[in-house]
């Protein structure tokens, strides 16, 4: 493999269904990568796995469920022979609440799917990867785990833990050829606004100094840097991608 080519390269992109993700994925495509598309929508997977061609696989994974991440982690190594790139991306941002009014078991789900789901797909993974001696994650946050969203508290506490967790992991494993990093996109216009309220989406617009939503090629472009063999001395590292929102 020429230095800065990633192509031939084994990746999983979790929720690359749609939105972020897809794009990740083809973008990935591009560079000559195989990828596994994980995601709970097991049809839309299968789809756009057919749609993108014969270096696309699809797997029907729920990420918050620790058995289902190690039968779909063997079934992409089965597919592709290994697994040199790990994208976190599936996520959910639950309803739009004061904490106090936020009901609990909506929270228990975004924790489940947007933290642990991170948690469960890196514990599966990351042996294989240091057997093979190298790895690149990339781990999907927000900008709300760095500033807080109000009315999104399990949301902006999950993607804090995926902060922190890619801060430790990344350390963890900094004597390796194994790089975690993680990405904190601004809005971006997905399925995921269904999710949200108007008043929430036109308080993040609020914030954006560019005034604009981000889009998601503009997310897959810094993901597929990080993912690449270039990027080889960050670890544990916040990339920001919020056009001008956030300074650190
Ligand atoms: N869109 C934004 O404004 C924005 C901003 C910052 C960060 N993010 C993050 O980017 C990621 C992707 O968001 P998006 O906007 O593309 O969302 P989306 O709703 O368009 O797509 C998410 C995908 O994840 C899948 N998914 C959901 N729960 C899953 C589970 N338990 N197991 C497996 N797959 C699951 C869905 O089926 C879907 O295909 C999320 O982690 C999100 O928090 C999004």
């Amino acid at each position: 493999m020429s230095k800065g080519s990633m192509a031939g390269r084994r990746a999983v992109v979790t929720g690359a269904a749609q939105g972020i993700g897809r794009a990740i994925a083809e973008r990935l495509l591009g560079a000559g990568v195989r990828v596994c598309l994980w995601d709970a929508d097991a049809t839309l997977a299968a789809d756009v796995a057919t749609e993108l061609g014969d270096n696309a696989f699809a797997e029907a994974v729920d990420v918050a469920d620790p058995d289902a991440v190690a039968t779909a982690t063997r079934s992409s190594l089965l597919a592709m022979g290994g697994i040199d790139i790990l994208v976190n991306n599936a996520g959910i941002s639950g309803p739009n609440a004061p904490t106090w009014e936020y009901p609990i078991e909506e929270w228990r789900r975004v924790i489940d799917i947007d933290l642990n789901g991170v948690f469960y797909c890196c514990h599966s993974v990351v042996p294989m990867m240091r057997e093979a001696g190298y790895g690149r994650i990339v781990n999907i946050a927000s900008v709300a785990g760095k500033e807080g969203n109000p009315n999104a508290p399990a949301y902006s506490a999950a993607k804090a833990g995926v902060i922190g967790l890619t801060k430790s992991l990344g350390k963890e494993l900094a004597d390796t050829e194994i790089r975690v990093n993680c990405v904190t996109p601004a809005v971006a216009r997905t399925r995921i606004f269904d999710q949200m309220t108007e008043e929430h989406i036109d308080y993040m617009l609020s914030k954006i100094p560019m005034g604009r939503f981000v889009a998601v090629e503009e997310i897959a472009a810094l993901v597929a840097w990080l993912a690449s063999d270039e990027c080889s001395f960050s670890t544990g590292a916040v990339f920001d991608i919020t056009g001008g929102r956030s300074t650190y």
